[in-house]
């Protein structure tokens, strides 16, 4: 991308790229206010050593998991930056026990579901991390919001997407034409278009999962990545790579090909990934890549949440991958 030829995150949304997009002006507002809630997420990141921001705040949230200092960084970046665009109607994030009101005065017409800091058990090492965002439509008529507003199928979602902090802080996203990628340049202060039209190989040789949880997995899992493991599906066997942070390890998927997997096994019945701002965006990101994301047997777009905090099994990268690992599931159902 030639310095002449510079297209920011804001210019790229209003551009004629999307001649068609609904809610153009909105979402570039709303855009807006994300990409300065992962430059605060990231800025606190890079400087946590210096601000000594390491390490527990001393709570714990919803899922019991202990809060890191940052998550309460990013949380609060993600719920300013949110509110002052005058687009969101309410919130969802991992780090609030319930659905998050916006003031009348400040209310939009836009529900948005965040994990403001994923992988943060990776923070004080220094391993990669991300925050995940999903845009819908808010569904009532009146400024009382209800579970309706959140507990959305995924085919809802009008735009999602990751800010993945690594070697290069990037912005990932679509709108529901492809999956384009912009790159934080720190001279300028602005994501810019780096990655046009993103598409996952069909086919991959790369598998990520948590081998430490293996003998909780059924024999669907088992079986898979024992033939994977072994080459008995006819192909070579695969590599293993896994970061422990899902944006980290979805993003190398996408890039790279291959397939993630977080299943349900006998420790958690649904998986440990939460379907409104982890598997939700981020199953969009891959349809719209060209790849395939599934519960083990249904599209997880197709799923409707039952609450804002439900976890869902998941299995999601290259086409042939998942299929393959859905005739697993298919032989045991
Ligand atoms: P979060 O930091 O937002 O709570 O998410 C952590 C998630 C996800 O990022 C990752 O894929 C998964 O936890 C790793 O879980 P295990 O450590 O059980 O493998
Ligand atoms: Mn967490
Ligand atoms: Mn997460
Ligand atoms: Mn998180």
């Amino acid at each position: 991308m030639s310095s002449n030829n510079l297209i920011t995150l804001n210019r790229w949304v209003l551009s004629d790229t999307h001649k068609d997009i609904g809610f153009k002006l909105e979402l570039a507002n709303l855009l807006s206010g994300i990409a300065l809630a992962c430059k605060i997420t990231n800025n606190g990141i890079k400087r946590a050593g210096f601000e000594q921001n390491f390490g527990l705040a001393g709570i714990t949230n919803v899922h019991s998991e202990d809060v890191k200092k940052l998550d309460i960084v990013a949380n609060d970046a993600f719920k300013m930056a949110l509110k002052s665009t005058r687009e969101v109607f309410c919130m969802v994030s991992e780090e609030e026990d319930s659905i998050i009101p916006v003031p009348e005065s400040q209310s939009g017409n836009f529900v948005v579901t965040f994990d403001p800091l994923d992988g943060s058990s990776n923070l004080d090492c220094n391993v990669s991390v991300g925050s995940i965002f999903a845009i819908w439509p808010k569904a009532s008529t009146d400024h009382s919001f209800s579970n309706a507003d959140v507990l959305r199928k995924g085919r809802e979602m009008i735009a999602a997407g990751y800010a993945l902090y690594g070697s290069a802080t990037m912005l990932v996203l679509t709108l529901g034409q492809g999956v384009y990628g912009f790159t934080l340049d720190n001279s300028i202060g602005e994501f810019v278009l780096t990655h046009v039209e993103m598409r996952i190989k069909s086919k991959g040789n790369i598998y990520s999962i948590n081998e430490g949880n293996s003998i909780y997995w059924d024999k669907a899992t088992s079986e898979y990545v024992n033939a994977i493991k072994s080459g008995s599906n006819g192909r070579s066997p695969y590599s293993s790579r896994y970061i422990g942070s899902m944006v980290s390890d979805v993003h190398r998927t996408l890039l790279y090909g291959g397939i993630f997997m977080y299943p349900a096994d006998s420790k958690s019945p649904n998986g440990k990934l939460r379907y409104l701002y982890e598997v939700g965006p981020l199953s969009f990101i891959m349809e719209q890549a060209g790849g395939k994301s599934s519960n083990g047997s249904t599209p997880c777009l197709d799923i409707v949440p039952n609450s804002i905090h439900q976890r869902v099994p998941v299995f999601m990268g290259s086409h042939d991958c998942v299929t393959e690992l859905e005739s697993f599931h298919q032989q045991h159902k």
